[in-house]
């Protein structure tokens, strides 16, 4: 709890940010309080990167690096291992390679070009994983990078790539929901990556996006898309591309018509890609279960998914407040 506080009262240390810290910090404690089998094993983890020295963030493209940990490679692998799986990364750790299952470097490839250039912005990633897009934020020069990120292995992952590195105050990880969050409209940047199609209120997630953005911001919004036309969507029965929690994929047009409907401004389509098995792969970090993108095409069409929908292909798009 009080080296919560401590992280707070060193992330929190900012103008705008100071109001919501006391709202925050207490939503933020109470979502930790939650029965889970597998805390005393990931706090051993944290325990152990806790008493290191700690290291330097980095970048090594694709790979978010932490160089000069004082422990040992086989140390650092088997902490990192009682946090299995690792879906988001992926990342070095001194010469430690971790291939997580999504090579995220190929999705900031796509938008890093498109965005404003993230430098003194305050900025905030809603539906983190653990962190690996808020830390590279970061390190694009954000003056605050806030993700908020509900599921709490990955919180746990983030507090373990924090114990590890020396570099903490501009960046920080709650583990609340967009809708648990006090309106906050203080933000110049905002991601919405791989979070809409598990809403069931889509117009609800864009309008509450709306509220935490200043005046002419930019909104960063990624998600799964079809084919069709304005009005055309796709609302799975079931799983989609073995997800649960799909509800509702729409057109291009159907999307850039919900974002005029919630009151943004300015809409442009910065990326369509079909998602590839080079982007999100099997590696031995997904742990005992390694199925990934490839055992949920349809292996005889893998235009299509193993339900019979459309393969995965997501659209990028900005568009200001
Ligand atoms: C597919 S992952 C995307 C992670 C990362 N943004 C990326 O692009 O790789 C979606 C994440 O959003 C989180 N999420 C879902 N609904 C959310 C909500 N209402 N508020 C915040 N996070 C949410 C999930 O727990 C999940 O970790």
């Amino acid at each position: 709890m009080k080296l919560l506080e401590e992280r707070f009262d060193l992330f929190f240390n900012d103008l705008a940010l100071q109001k919501f810290r006391d709202e925050c910090l207490t939503k933020s404690v109470k979502a930790l309080q939650v029965k889970n089998g597998n805390i005393p094993k990931w706090t051993q983890a944290l325990e152990a990167f806790s008493a290191l020295s700690e290291g330097q963030l980095g970048l090594n493209e694709p790979y978010l690096s932490l160089s000069d940990i004082g422990a040992s490679s086989e140390m650092i692998e088997s902490n990192l291992k009682r946090l299995l799986p690792w879906r988001k990364g992926p990342f070095i750790f001194n010469d430690l390679t971790l291939e997580s299952e999504w090579q995220g470097g190929l999705k900031w490839q796509r938008l890093k070009n498109n965005i404003t250039p993230l430098k003194n912005r305050r900025v905030l990633d809603v539906g983190a994983g653990n962190g690996y897009f808020t830390l590279r934020m970061a390190l694009e020069g954000a003056k605050k990078s806030l993700g908020i990120e509900p599921f709490l292995l990955f919180n746990y992952q983030y507090a373990a790539i924090n114990a590890l590195c020396k570099q903490k105050s501009s960046s920080m990880l709650l583990p609340l929901r967009l809708e648990e969050m006090p309106s906050m409209p203080i933000f110049d940047s905002v991601f919405s990556m791989g979070v809409l199609y598990h809403q069931r209120d889509h117009m609800l997630h864009l309008s509450t996006l709306k509220e935490m953005m200043t005046r002419n911001s930019e909104l960063i919004l990624e998600t799964l898309i079809i084919d069709g036309d304005k009005g055309d969507s796709l609302i799975p029965e079931g799983r989609y591309a073995n997800m649960r929690n799909v509800h509702c994929l729409p057109s291009i047009d159907t999307l850039k018509s919900w974002l005029i409907d919630s009151g943004y401004r300015n809409i442009r389509v910065i990326d369509i890609s079909k998602t590839t098995p080079q982007e999100q792969r099997k590696t031995q970090w997904i742990g005992d279960n390694p199925a990934s993108l490839e055992d949920f095409l349809d292996p005889s069409d893998p235009s299509l998914t193993i339900e019979g929908y459309p393969a995965p292909t997501r659209a990028i798009i900005i568009c200001n407040n």
